[in-house]
């Protein structure tokens, strides 16, 4: 039996990678490390936390000797990495939160890796998950692909650009095995609402405003979380060794269009007069150094591997909104507490 090991699996997307795996792979074990941040919530993966081929282990990447004890346990023969801090806003008030999780952390890793298979590195593999904001913001015009020069602009998008360099590096000094996938915005259950999507819908739902950073004219190419969990099978079994594939949505929305989307679909569902969701949007201060726009040019995975996204935005955004709707519970308990104290700090 195949010991892989999946970091971050308690948070947004590593939680719906973690239910495939486990769910279509009975010959594998999948082991899922995650340090339970805030972000993190087990209550993602409850209904595979008794499978017989699961289990979870409480810890943090920062701590080099737990890791290594942990490879040296188990000879992982593959690792899925998306244990991060990945929130923008987060990494402008506390940088260095993000150099310590997802530079040192991922050295960690690779670290650790390398020295539990002794330079044998025959059927094994490092995955890395990252993401497209390392190549920085792009004009009116244009696509990143795999070789977009790197470009990072905010705290959270450097230490993911040099989180990638790592992983690269290792791979030439040290033969390491690895591919890297850069992917555009993810939306889907299960995202904490700090992030632009689970947020508005909270705050549509509790009748608050609707902060929207700038002139909302800012463009994000938007993917359906089930489906960047298809695209890392793929090319955790298909992909290229020491490849990079870009994972994107073809599926570019500036904030303004997709909140008034947002809005037109939530009305509906909730039985409100139309328009009275967009009444709640306010335009505030914007985000320092905030990037114009990302788009994924998705041609190679697409080309090579046949991966395409399985739903249009509008059944995606459909679905989304139905899983927050029927998961109040989920959304109370994520929202309470220290979620009270960040949205205060955050929007006043
Ligand atoms: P998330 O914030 O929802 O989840 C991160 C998970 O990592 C949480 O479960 C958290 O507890 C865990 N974690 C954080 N620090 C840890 C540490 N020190 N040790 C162990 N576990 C730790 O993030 P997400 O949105 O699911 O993103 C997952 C990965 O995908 C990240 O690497 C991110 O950079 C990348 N990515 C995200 C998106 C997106 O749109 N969300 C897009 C492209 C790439
Ligand atoms: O592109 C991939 C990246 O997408 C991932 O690597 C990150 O982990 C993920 O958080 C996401 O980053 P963004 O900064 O693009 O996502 P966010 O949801 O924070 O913001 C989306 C857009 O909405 C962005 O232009 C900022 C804007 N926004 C966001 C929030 C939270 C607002 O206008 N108001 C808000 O309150």
């Amino acid at each position: 039996m195949k010991k892989i090991l999946i970091t971050g699996g308690a948070g947004f997307i590593g939680s719906h990678v973690v239910r495939l795996f486990v769910t279509k792979y009975p010959n594998y074990h999948i082991f899922n490390l995650d340090a339970l941040t805030y972000a993190g919530n087990l209550e993602n993966i409850k209904d595979i936390e008794s499978a017989d081929n699961y289990t979870f282990v409480k810890g943090d990447i920062k701590d080099i000797p737990f890791i290594n004890s942990l490879f040296a346990e188990h000879q992982f023969d593959g690792v899925i990495h998306l244990a991060a801090e990945s929130h923008v806003d987060r990494s402008i008030t506390n940088p260095n939160a993000f150099i310590e999780t997802n530079v040192l952390g991922t050295a960690n890793l690779l670290n650790a890796f390398r020295d539990s298979c002794n330079h044998n590195f025959e059927g094994k593999l490092f995955y890395h998950v990252s993401t497209d904001e390392v190549y920085g913001s792009l004009g009116k015009t244009g696509l990143f692909t795999e070789t977009t020069p790197y470009d990072p602009q905010s705290p959270y998008a450097a230490s993911k650009a040099a989180s990638d360099h790592f992983v690269r590096a290792y791979g030439n000094t040290y033969k390491l095995p690895f591919v890297i996938s850069n992917c555009s915005n993810n939306y889907g259950a299960n995202q904490f609402p700090e992030k632009l999507i689970p947020l508005f819908i909270n705050n549509i739902k509790n009748s608050k405003s609707l902060p929207v950073y700038g002139d909302g004219q800012y463009t994000r190419d938007w993917l359906f979380v089930e489906d960047h969990a298809t695209a890392i099978d793929l090319i955790f079994h298909k992909g290229k060794v020491t490849e990079t594939y870009n994972i994107g949505g073809f599926n570019e929305w500036t904030n303004l269009d997709l909140i008034h989307l947002l809005c037109k679909q939530l009305d509906e569902k909730l039985g409100n007069i139309k328009g009275t969701s967009e009444k709640l949007i306010t335009f505030v201060k914007d985000r320092a150094g905030h990037d114009r726009r990302y788009a994924i040019d998705a041609t190679k995975l697409n080309k090579e591997l046949g991966w395409k996204p399985s739903v249009t935005f509008e059944e995606g955004l459909s679905k989304t909104i139905d899983w927050y709707l029927e998961n109040e519970d989920w959304l109370k308990s994520v929202t309470s507490g220290a979620y009270k104290e960040y949205y205060e700090k955050m929007y006043g």
